[in-house]
């Protein structure tokens, strides 16, 4: 596996900090705040590396290895990780995967994780092939926003982009996450030029009906690195442009749409119906959004990743299964993340080939 070169070395040998954290950096010990005094206050948490589809832009189309299941976390590790986090200041908690809904006793662990004092926000990221079951259970477990992968409301199409999933399962989960009440529910399309592009006006016209927050997602060169090219990669202002055909877009900077993640979001209304939409833009590559970005991942098997594009280098599962305190879990974290790089460098030289199933996108 190759890195782009600014994020295989770290930062920390130059700038003098080695090992030790610089207490001008980390004043309050309470936070976690990297170097260039970003607080962190969510944790991505992939509970799996698994997944029920092979999404084109996400994994080759014979999958991927996955780990030994011994070496995964389980919930009560995940659980005491995450209160360590929480009390360095995390209070946001996404579930990602691979998919999440794939791992077993997904809802017993959101209840374990909504009953942790101080995570405020508990969220999931999903393809949505198995919500039309399991929404319902979820949001009485304490979950409280989904976000609900969607490239085309094409069923063919679909299939492509998936390699094997099925649409109808997706709508399916995406009324039954209505109905049982999830409150800010947004669907994630990630955009290629020649695979989903024809699907933009649509997904945009589907979520303004059902009144739901869609964002259109860069295609970033992690894992699968086919679209990275003229051809296939959609840079985010063509995207708009593609919407701004058919809805006349104006930036909404109401910071009323919970998240606080990179989607920078307009609304839209239709130029003929009049129809009102709310779209956000994600773009880790031409628009980068690193310097506000406060977030770490912890990946399945308990690995650190202080930025999406770092190596992962810290164990914490195998610090906890070596005995580790909490003190030493604080320390290792705080360590880590004062090394968190200050942006990344997917639009230099070489993609990362490790699957974002594999990382918790
Ligand atoms: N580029 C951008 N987004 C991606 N995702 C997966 N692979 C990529 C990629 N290469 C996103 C999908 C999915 C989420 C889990 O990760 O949109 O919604
Ligand atoms: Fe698709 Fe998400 Fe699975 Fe990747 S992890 S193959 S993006 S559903």
């Amino acid at each position: 596996m190759s890195l782009p070169s600014r994020c295989a070395e770290r930062p920390t040998a130059a700038l003098g900090i080695g090992g030790a954290v610089r207490p001008d950096v980390l004043r309050n010990p309470f936070e976690l705040v990297d170097l260039q005094r970003r607080r962190v206050e969510y944790l991505r948490l992939s509970v799996t590396d698994r997944c029920n589809y092979r999404c084109s832009y996400c994994m080759p189309a014979a999958g991927v290895d996955v780990v030994p299941r011994a070496e995964l976390l389980d919930f009560a590790e995940m659980v005491a990780l995450t209160r360590v986090f929480v009390q360095l200041g995390v209070r946001r908690v996404r579930l990602t995967g691979g998919e999440p809904l794939v791992r077993r006793g997904i809802v017993d662990l959101v209840a374990q994780l909504a009953a942790i004092p101080g995570v405020d926000d508990l969220a999931m990221t999903t393809n949505g092939h198995l919500l039309a079951e399991l929404a319902a259970p979820l949001r009485a477990a304490g979950l409280q926003r989904l976000n609900i992968s969607i490239d085309t409301l094409e069923p063919a199409q679909f299939a492509k982009v998936s390699r094997g999933g099925a649409l109808q399962p997706v709508l399916d989960g995406i009324a039954a996450a209505q109905r049982a009440g999830f409150a800010a529910i947004k669907l994630n399309a990630v955009t290629l030029k020649g695979l989903n592009d024809d699907a933009l006006v649509p997904l945009c016209d589907f979520a303004a009906e059902q009144q739901l927050v869609l964002r259109l997602i860069e295609y970033m060169p992690i894992g699968v690195d086919a679209f990275w090219g003229p051809e296939t990669w959609l840079p985010v202002a063509e995207a708009r442009a593609r919407v701004s055909a058919a809805y006349a877009l104006e930036p909404d900077d109401s910071g009323e749409i919970p998240g606080g993640g990179p989607a920078r979001y307009w609304r839209g209304r239709h130029r003929q119906s009049g129809q009102e939409l709310r779209v956000g833009f994600i773009s880790a590559v031409s628009e980068k959004f690193c310097e506000a970005c406060n977030r770490v991942r912890l990946s399945p098997t308990g690995t650190l990743r202080e930025c999406l594009s770092a190596r992962g280098a810290l164990s914490l599962r195998d610090m906890l299964r070596a005995g580790a305190t909490v003190e030493q879990l604080t320390a290792a974290i705080r360590d880590a993340m004062a090394g968190k790089v200050d942006g990344h460098a997917y639009d230099a030289a070489v993609p990362t080939l490790e699957s974002m199933s594999a990382i918790g996108g």
